[in-house]
């Protein structure tokens, strides 16, 4: 961590891979903190976070401190070396403060005020929240903003985490507000909803209100102008935060910990406001294909900021307690999740908590000390893994160099995921993207993420490949900055359902792709999901859809590459390509029907250069595989596919490459390697192969590769499994 950040010059005080934990000395006697100290520091600990959810013990009463505990915590954890992240302590209101003034607390869509027991319920528009908030930050900025163990500021937790929409009076006051900055009348606003359908139309500000619980489905374009100033509400109320903070402590970073690809939350918006990017991430170690869905998290995160190194700020050391079944991690996965992490850019691996709970909602979740203390298993493993992360410094502050990119649009994925009124509920952007994601890391490719619009957007043009896992939601200037991407060399990949609907929820009319249609050479004439239980398979090695399919038409300077082979639908196109070079192979049945008259009158050329696909329907892994591959093979990618269940990410400094290359699958493997590197972990020298344990990884030094050999190719050809002992 540590260094400066690039873009704002703000310091996270740390200068090495941030290791330890949330720390929580105010559910343990004092006498239990130096015991802490001594195992922190046995351990390698060098940050920890606090008071997360202190703000009842630092003002039990309205108006009056107790700051002696946390005075001396922080200067007992800088004696010992411990820095630390934070926290303004603003997570949860004080019961007091509820009791004083109920409307703080959250209300749900159907009217219902919570109560307060748990922690986070809190109106993100109540204006008394807001002043609180604000009062209590500025407190502890201006007593602890000189504090030598402050390495940055943790700003309040997780927002959004149980209760990311509130519906009550405050909020509709807001949402009104929120709504005259965006329409200016109300003429307008009832243009935008579509409000002459079903006899909605408004006659003045005060009638609108929250998309609330009504008799049938609401009204989608209410609902998606709820999501994002929900969205919103927060990032303000996470501004409030960051000016004083800002105002007081100048120099330290800022951060605010993200629940990686959550909903709910726009963190391309979030991510502006501060200066390190941290996130919480918790996949379930019983289940062996999370790891893909883990590294997009983490790709996410290593994008907020344009490829900035990230912290993860959580993960549980072994079993979470919120699922209703928590497996344990087994040996060795901790340190492989963390090592994930690292990989994808983050500089330390950090856990929830440091000392596991007594009582209380979490006694049950894994800490780094365990309830058998330091004979716990999870202790033993973390004061291994705390001696192994130092040997990992060189790889502080590298980044990853990725040529494929996927794009990610909170707005679109808000109107996509609405709960009824659409063609089906079953395609989901976030299974889809997941598989698109896990089809390019089993080529072997490095994915970045990027947003359609605004900061860290693009420019597209340091991709050679581009993936759209959909785009229900589509504005003509983003499809513009896409054609121009293509034209200048790109090669541009667009899932189904694409194009659909513009910024106000309104049908792109003459077909989807709308804006997207010349590019790529297709209009939907018809959405056609799959029943539920059928399957509809395509020709080629592309497999089957099971949930989405499309009747379209072709343009007739745009190729087929794939069509459908069963269903209503066999013999119709489902896979194109526009542009790129050379004919791909048209299939002998592939021709779509012949009626293509006034399709795409005056399409400009392509450059041969660039291409754009489009996919139709949901694939499983193996046909996104097989597609991604073609794509690779047009836009010039080598991929070199690592062996199953083995994942290749590399960081770079100016001179050398890091090659990470670890074994998600219970199976040791051998992994050929191209060129001699020495593993950082081991400190072993590799030639031409690595054998790799159960949850084995290895961190290849080795000098730079030049960026036409990729970095991911650095693994070679066929791996082999082998099955107990190596040959
Ligand atoms: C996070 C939260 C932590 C802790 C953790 C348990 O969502 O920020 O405070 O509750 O989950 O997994």
């Amino acid at each position: 961590m540590s260094r400066d950040h690039p873009v704002t010059g703000r310091q996270v005080r740390l200068s090495a891979l941030a290791y330890g934990g949330d720390y929580n000395p105010d559910q343990w006697p004092p006498e239990t903190w130096h015991e802490d100290m001594q195992l922190m520091r046995a351990a390698g600990v060098n940050m920890v976070t606090l008071p997360v959810f202190g703000w009842s013990l630092i003002e039990p009463r309205p108006g009056v401190f107790d700051f002696g505990w946390l005075d001396s915590i922080l200067d007992l954890l800088w004696d010992n070396g411990i820095a630390v992240d934070l926290a303004t302590a603003t997570a949860t209101p004080p019961a007091w403060m509820v009791r004083e003034h109920p409307e703080i607390m959250p209300v749900d869509a159907d009217g219902v005020r919570l109560e307060f027991g748990s922690r986070q319920g809190f109106c993100p528009s109540s204006p008394v929240w807001r002043a609180a908030v604000a009062e209590m930050t500025t407190t502890m900025a201006q007593r602890y903003g000189q504090h030598p163990a402050l390495a940055m500021w943790h700003a309040s937790n997780e927002y959004g985490n149980h209760v990311a929409r509130c519906y009550c009076d405050q909020s509709a006051v807001a949402f009104r507000a929120w709504l005259t900055q965006r329409y200016e009348t109300v003429e307008r606003l009832n243009e935008a909803w579509g409000t002459t359908v079903w006899g909605q139309r408004y006659g003045s500000w005060d009638e609108i209100a929250p998309p609330r619980r009504a008799p049938g489905p609401t009204n989608p374009a209410q609902r998606l102008d709820f999501e994002r100033f929900s969205s919103d509400a927060l990032v303000d109320l996470f501004r409030v935060e960051v000016d004083i903070l800002r105002s007081v402590t100048p120099d330290i970073a800022v951060t605010t910990n993200f629940m990686s690809l959550f909903r709910e939350l726009d963190y391309w918006r979030f991510a502006e406001l501060e200066d390190l990017v941290t996130a919480d991430v918790y996949p379930d170690p019983s289940d062996p294909d999370s790891y893909p869905l883990t590294g997009l998290n983490y790709s996410l995160m290593r994008s907020l900021k344009g490829g900035q190194p990230w912290l993860l700020l959580e993960q549980a050391p072994s079993a979470v307690s919120w699922r209703s079944v928590n497996v344990p991690k087994s040996p060795l996965q901790m340190r492989l999740m963390s090592l994930q992490a690292i990989a994808h850019g983050s500089d330390g691996a950090m856990c929830f908590q440091w000392r596991q709970a007594r009582f209380g909602p979490e006694r049950f979740h894994s800490a780094m000390l365990g309830h058998r203390g330091e004979n716990s298993r999870t202790y033993r493993e973390a004061v291994a893994f705390g001696a192994e992360l130092t040997r990992l410094e060189p790889v502080r502050g590298c980044r990853v160099n990725a040529r494929v990119a996927m794009v990610v649009d909170w707005e679109s994925w808000w109107a996509s995921s609405a709960p009824d009124s659409l063609p089906s509920v079953e395609l989901r952007w976030l299974d889809q993207a997941q598989l698109w994601y896990q089809a390019l890391d089993q080529l072997g490719l490095s994915v970045d993420v990027v947003r359609s619009g605004g900061p860290f957007a693009g420019p597209f043009g340091r991709y050679d490949i581009v993936v759209v896992p959909g785009t229900y939601l589509l504005t003509r200037a983003d499809a513009a900055r896409w054609e121009d991407y293509v034209a200048d060399g790109g090669h541009l990949v667009v899932g189904p359902f694409s194009g659909v609907v513009d910024e106000f929820e309104h049908v792109h009319t003459g077909g989807a792709p709308g804006p997207l249609r010349r590019l790529l050479g297709v209009e939907v004439d018809e959405q056609w999901p799959v029943p539920p239980g059928n399957e509809v398979n395509l020709n080629e090695e592309f497999g089957s859809a099971r949930v989405w399919s499309e009747w379209i038409e072709v343009a007739a300077d745009t190729d087929i590459v794939a069509t459908y082979s069963s269903g209503e639908l066999a013999g119709r196109a489902a896979i194109t390509r526009r542009g790129g070079g050379g004919r791909v192979d048209r299939p002998v049945d592939g021709q779509a029907d012949g009626s293509r008259d006034g399709l795409l009158d005056g399409s400009p050329e392509v450059s041969r250069e660039g291409s754009a696909w489009y996919l139709s329907a949901d694939l499983d892994v193996a046909g996104l595989r097989h597609l991604f591959g073609a794509v690779a093979r047009c836009a010039g990618v080598a991929v070199s596919p690592p062996p199953a269940g083995v994942e290749v990410v590399t960081r770079s400094d100016g001179d050398h490459d890091f090659t990470f290359v670890l074994n998600h699958g219970a199976d040791p493997v051998v992994v050929p390697v191209s060129t001699a590197a020495t593993d950082l972990l081991t400190g072993a020298t590799v030639t031409d192969q690595i054998r790799l344990d159960r949850y084995g990884v290895a961190v290849l030094a080795h000098p730079r590769l030049d960026r036409e050999s990729s970095a991911s190719s650095y693994v070679t050809g066929a791996a082999l499994v082998v099955d107990g002992g190596i040959e």
